[in-house]
């Protein structure tokens, strides 16, 4: 019998389980905090959002850019999020800034870091590029290979024409995200309240296309689906009107940008207990079924209802987001 070392006691997780799990977790609410605030990030630590992330974007103004790098590698290295991921938003690629937002703070607070979220993506090739200057700085910094996920935002018409080859651009992708304020300033859409409909559209929903064509995309590649912004702060109910909508279509959250939006946010984005309950009833007489028939599922009722596969498998959707939510 050897001696087998102490220290090796915990297996390495793999690249593709590290990722698996990351894009599993729960992003009902995923907040948006200024790299250059230390106020704010400090709030945010406490706060109970699925997802955080530390902005070195748009929130941050040039002369800024600095000094919001450390911030957040002060804040990644202290920890103390309740949320359970933590991501950080690196500058897109036409400005100077995207590689040493990478080997800054990725270099400096990496095993703080689940995600990068990159902004303004346009092609594929971005997303790739992010890829590759990612795991050289993980190499640099001694910390796993690939265990650093993407999330790619998409923000204008060429980004979504785009959508499917970026969403399988690099194994690190998580999510697709919807920036609904740079979309809007892209295409020319007559409006500037983010999130609100464009005055003279309605009845309808001006972004359906796009909010459709994010879900899809994301969907046939296993990815979540994660709808942007609703800039009117305090105005819960219009927030709540918003989300409901994207909620409603099947994305997994939506951007919070202020402590009275999350409550809101975590709950729209969850199971109403009244549609978990059913969802497990579904599941629960399909196993009967099961049980009865030998082991063929074909339709059964469920009350006044007659449900078949294609049901359990929606019942399957609610019931495993009414858990994560902790049902
Ligand atoms: C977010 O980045 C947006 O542009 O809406
Ligand atoms: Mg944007």
């Amino acid at each position: 019998m050897s001696d087998a070392p102490h220290s090796h006691t915990a297996p390495i997780e793999q690249p593709a389980e590290r990722i698996a799990e990351l894009r599993s977790r729960p992003r009902r609410t995923v907040l948006a905090v200024p790299g250059s605030s230390v106020k704010m990030i400090d709030k945010a630590k406490g706060l109970p959002v699925d997802e955080v992330f530390l902005d070195l974007e748009d929130a941050v103004a040039g002369p800024a850019k600095a000094e919001a790098r450390e911030n957040v590698v002060d804040a990644l290295r202290s920890g103390g999020f309740v949320a359970q991921t933590v991501v950080v938003r690196v500058n897109a690629w036409d400005t100077e800034y995207t590689v040493a937002d990478v080997s800054e703070v990725v270099g400096r607070a990496g095993n703080g870091i689940d995600a990068l979220l990159l902004p303004k993506v346009r092609t594929a090739a971005e997303v790739v590029a992010l890829d590759l200057v990612l795991t050289q700085v993980e190499k640099a910094a001694g910390l796993p290979a690939g265990h650093i996920g993407i999330e790619p935002q998409i923000e204008d018409a060429l980004g979504l024409t785009n959508i499917n080859e970026i969403a399988t651009a690099s194994p690190r992708v998580l999510t697709l995200v919807f920036g609904p304020a740079d979309f809007m300033a892209s295409i020319g859409m007559r409006t500037l309240t983010v999130g609100e409909q464009p005055e003279g559209y309605a009845p309808g929903d001006a972004y359906h296309h796009v909010l459709m064509s994010i879900l899809v995309a994301a969907r046939a590649h296993g990815l979540q689906a994660i709808d942007g912004p609703f800039l009117k702060v305090r105005d819960e109910e219009g927030f709540r009107r918003a989300a409901a909508r994207t909620a409603a279509l099947g994305f997994d959250g939506k951007w919070v940008l202020h402590p009275a939006q999350v409550d809101a946010g975590n709950e729209v984005f969850s199971p109403r207990q009244e549609e978990f309950d059913k969802a497990e009833g579904i599941l629960e007489a399909y196993t009967h079924s099961t049980s009865v028939e030998g082991g063929a599922r074909g339709a059964v009722m469920f009350g006044d209802e007659m449900l078949d596969e294609a049901s359990r498998k929606m019942a399957l959707v609610v019931s495993a987001r009414g858990r994560a939510a902790g049902m």
